[in-house]
């Protein structure tokens, strides 16, 4: 059947996207647990309608030309899309499409784990257990913050941000956030979440969890200088994306004691190389961007990135569910 829009999918993804995806396309899946190459890709993509993407592909004009003019839809399998230029999509009129909405709750607790997990020296007395060095009953063995009832500063005050919020109020905590844009008095009211500048919550937080999108401004937000703001027995958390903290600030503040501890799920570069210094850490915790992995939420990402890319390549054009430049439908 030759009238089938031809697709590349570039990775396996759970069935739920799959299925649809091959009942009504020409479509190629990538099998191998590693992203395409970067020549592969590029080849892969040569004359399709749609492209479903990951985080790990990087679609910009190299990738739009190697694609061609046919190409009227990027359809990218997470809620970040730092990966896409969309700009320069939007200008070849080629719709992008992300999945929002579905991981917000499953990131948040991740977002929420990786805290009291590093609050409360979890992974490291999982070491230290195995290590055979538990002796005995130790009044001082391990100690941590409290985190009920603590103080969180909730950098990106969005949709995973106030999740996170949502949790914290169970546990008694102080709420303060921040972002680029106060939110409204209702959504403060609901969280009895107090706005404050960077500085400050930094300084009065005893976790700070990171939630923006990672853009030319958030790119190392979380560097030298922020760091000595913060309390010497702070936790931060990443779930967001790796480069919005400069790993070798953070790697001294740990080391040096500016702040207690870290939790990432989130690391620059992606993989963290096995002899980064952070890995040294004890007060370090990594683990591989897992936020959104859930068995449930990443058969949703599925179906939403099955969505925006069959609506994308419909004969006639379909509005694609989900899209980042919906400005594409609506040229200036
Ligand atoms: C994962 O990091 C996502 O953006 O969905
Ligand atoms: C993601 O869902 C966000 O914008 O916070």
């Amino acid at each position: 059947m030759t009238d089938r829009p031809k697709v590349f999918v570039a990775r396996q993804i759970p069935d739920d996207g799959i299925a649809p995806i091959v009942a009504a396309c020409d479509a190629r899946i990538w099998e191998d647990e590693l992203p395409p190459p970067r020549a592969t890709l590029l080849d892969a993509v040569r004359g399709c309608a749609g492209v479903l993407t990951l985080l790990t592909d990087t679609v910009d004009d190299e990738f739009l030309d190697a694609a061609g003019p046919q190409l009227t839809v990027v359809s990218n399998y997470a809620v970040g899309f730092d990966n896409v230029d969309v700009p320069a999509c939007t200008a070849r009129g080629v719709a992008v499409g992300n999945t929002p909405g579905v991981l917000t709750d499953t990131t948040a607790d991740l977002a929420f784990a990786l805290l009291m997990a590093a609050g409360r020296r979890v992974a490291e007395g999982d070491r230290y257990v195995r290590a055979g060095r538990w002796k005995t009953w130790g009044p001082l063995l391990l100690l941590g913050p409290d985190v009920h009832g603590a103080t969180i500063g909730i950098v990106g005050f969005g949709r995973i941000g106030q999740a996170v919020a949502r949790r914290a109020m169970g546990f008694g905590m102080t709420i303060l956030y921040h972002d680029v844009q106060r939110a409204q008095a209702a959504v403060e009211e609901a969280y009895g979440a107090t706005f404050l500048p960077l500085e400050e919550l930094l300084a009065r937080s005893d976790f700070v969890s990171l939630h923006v999108n990672l853009t030319a401004e958030t790119t190392k937000l979380i560097n030298t200088e922020k760091l000595s703001w913060m309390k010497p027995t702070a936790v931060l958390v990443n779930t967001s994306r790796g480069p919005v903290v400069d790993p070798v600030a953070l790697a001294d503040a740990l080391r040096r004691g500016i702040i207690g501890a870290a939790a990432l799920d989130v690391t620059d570069p992606e993989p963290i190389p096995s002899d980064d210094p952070l890995l040294s850490l004890d007060n370090c915790l990594v683990v591989p961007h897992i936020a959104s992995a859930s068995r449930a939420t990443r058969g949703k990402m599925a179906e939403m990135a099955a969505a925006n890319l069959l609506a994308g390549v419909a004969q006639p054009q379909q509005r694609i569910p989900t899209p980042v430049n919906p400005e594409v439908y609506d040229p200036a």
